[in-house]
């Protein structure tokens, strides 16, 4: 995990370089580092973060570089183990995302071999085999160092003496930017937005090689095409735009999001869409996700059960990829934001390998999941910066919504009224965002406490379960996310004044049941926060204290409801100070299993 990025061009390469790596500090980053290439390569690199790297480093002189912020897989954080890493002579640099299975093998074979390695890190197997391959053509050593691995790589590598970066990939994401006597190779879009938004993107396999004016894609050394994308999303989309972190200002974003994600889906009367996955003899549905992502696939299954009537499953990617499974005429979905979380990806290919159509619901044009996937519904929640994912999952659920609602067989007006609220959800969602400095009180309240549980029936459960991950990810508190019934399967023995509740009370089939459980949970002196329809007065009895929502059809209420826990978990790490956007040993994008 982590990312990284190349540059090639008239100008100094350092400065840009740093540039882009404080944009790719979202995917995760302990360490980091620079090379850059003039008669030789000068390197620095140190176990902090990219704004403190930049402060202290010395001036390297040169127009070409590469540079790596390095989330730990292998060996701890440290300068050591940081990239880029070098071959014995010097001369070879490379930085690498992924993981190599076989690294261990390979260094005792290098060992004996004469190479000497400084780090406990995977990566530094890469510059030792393409110096044992060189031969005057660094291109053909990566190729030649590549077939020993094992594992899963974007790398790019350097050498003196060629005025060039190469780059090549497998289960790592990598693309190539376009500038104007200049190029450039990053881990995703944003990291090099600034200089170019033409980009390419590289297929498993492919092998780059980039001068400041040439681009070459080749693949077992014959040279391919790929299409270049002309990207639309602006530079200050993924800046904070005033917020005082990415968290906010995407959470403030829902409404906008919400509107792009059904333009052009909802028409007058009708959502319209035609899917393989929903053709042809589909008897049951499989969802695959991770994380934030997979509580958007619960969401999922209650959504389709009910309006589709068909028998649906939501899984961890990471479970299903563990064991056995029946998947006749299964229609199978992914959802991934990132569209690069390795358990989601290898889910998607053990899918096709076994002839499923598979459709990917990701916010990344061009990701390993929209190029694994037969069909691909693409969010429109523009880059999501923050690690806590908020934008992007309500992007999701409207793509649920509006994809089993154009599938739906229910009666015609119950159709009509529910995209007519679909509609209204911006609004609805909006009134959630204006009641934001009450929910900040009762955040207030909450950070006070080291253990929170969240409950929720129904198709409000999976976003109790979001809401204690917000929390959890946000805020370092430990949150539980549970279904209301089963608390007193176990939970109950917890109970007690310093465990408080946030409960999630829909105005649905579960209503009197919720309250049921509410009031056991008062009975054992657990302070309630309530997440109730205005207009609900019964609550107003029971709990403590209640978060007043906007009324919704019972089978939107996720959608209002996750704002408010999103705030909830926002504003509650803020009082404690916390590093919101960049929670401590997090990723935004797990790339790795
Ligand atoms: O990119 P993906 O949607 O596949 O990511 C899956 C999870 O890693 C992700 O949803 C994670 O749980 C969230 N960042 C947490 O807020």
């Amino acid at each position: 995990m982590g990312g990284i990025v190349g540059y090639i061009g008239d100008k100094q390469a350092q400065p840009i370089l740093l540039d882009c790596l404080v944009k790719l500090e979202y995917r995760g980053s302990d360490s980091c580092g620079i090379a850059v290439l003039d008669n030789s390569i000068d390197l620095y690199k140190d176990a902090v973060r990219v704004r403190e790297l930049a402060k202290v480093a010395p001036q390297l002189s040169g127009t070409a570089g590469i540079g790596h912020t390095r989330l730990a897989t292998h060996g701890e954080p440290s300068k050591a183990n940081a990239h880029p890493h070098l071959d014995c002579s010097g001369n070879i640099a490379v930085i690498h995302n992924g993981v190599i299975n076989n690294s261990q093998r390979l260094k005792q074979q290098l060992t004996a071999e004469g190479h000497h390695f400084v780090s406990e890190t995977d990566t530094e197997v890469i510059p030792h085999l393409i110096e044992k391959y060189y031969d005057g053509n660094l291109e053909e050593a990566v190729e030649a160092a590549l077939r020993d691995v094992d594992g899963s790589y974007a790398i790019i590598a350097l050498t003196v003496g060629e005025p060039k970066l190469v780059t090549a990939k497998k289960d790592s994401p990598l693309i190539i930017g376009i500038g104007d006597r200049e190029n450039f190779i990053a881990s995703d879009v944003p990291a090099i937005l600034d200089y170019t938004n033409r980009v390419i993107y590289l297929e498993d396999g492919d092998i780059g090689v980039i001068t400041k004016d040439s681009m070459r894609i080749s693949r077992g050394g014959t040279e391919v095409n790929r299409k270049q994308h002309l990207i639309s999303w602006s530079v200050e989309e993924a800046q904070k735009a005033g917020y005082e972190h990415f968290m906010l200002k995407e959470i403030h974003e829902e409404p906008r999001v919400i509107r792009d994600t059904l333009v052009g889906w909802v028409s007058e009367d009708k959502p319209a869409v035609d899917l393989a996955v929903m053709r042809g003899g589909i008897e049951s549905m499989l969802i695959l996700a991770c994380g934030t992502s997979y509580h958007a696939a619960l969401i999922g299954k209650y959504v389709m059960e009910e309006l589709l009537s068909i028998p649906v499953r939501a899984e961890f990617a990471s479970e299903f990829n563990y064991y056995g499974q029946t998947l006749a005429r299964t229609g199978a979905i992914a959802i991934t934001q990132s569209g690069e979380t390795a358990d989601t990806l290898k889910a998607m290919k053990k899918l096709k390998d076994v002839g499923c159509q598979v459709l990917a619901i990701t916010n990344v044009v061009g990701s390993a999941a929209s190029r694994i996937a037969d069909q691909t519904i693409y969010t429109r929640a523009g880059s999501e910066a923050s690690v806590a994912a908020t934008k992007s999952f309500m992007a999701q659920l409207m793509a649920l919504y509006w994809l089993v609602m154009s599938y739906s067989k229910i009666d015609a007006r119950r159709l009509a009224d529910l995209i007519m609220e679909l509609r209204q959800l911006p609004e609805k969602v909006q009134q959630v965002l204006d009641n934001e400095t009450k929910i900040l009180e009762y955040a207030k309240y909450v950070s006070r406490y080291e253990c929170v549980f969240f409950i929720g029936r129904g198709i409000n459960f999976p976003v109790a379960l979001e809401g204690a991950l917000k929390l959890k990810e946000t805020s370092y508190i430990h949150a539980e996310g549970y279904a209301a019934g089963e608390m007193k399967h176990g939970p109950f023995a917890l109970l007690g004044s310093d465990t408080p509740i946030v409960a999630i009370v829909a105005q649905d089939n579960t209503y009197e049941a919720m309250l049921t459980n509410i009031k056991e949970i008062k009975a054992r002196g657990a302070p309630v926060i309530a997440l109730a329809e205005e207009g609900d007065e019964a609550i107003g009895e029971l709990a403590d204290s209640i978060i007043t929502l906007p009324r919704v059809d019972a089978i939107f209420s996720p959608v209002v409801n996750v704002v408010a826990l999103q705030l909830l978990a926002y504003y509650t790490a803020r009082q404690r100070g916390c590093p919101i956007d960049f929670p401590r040993n997090l990723a935004k994008s797990v790339t790795v299993e």
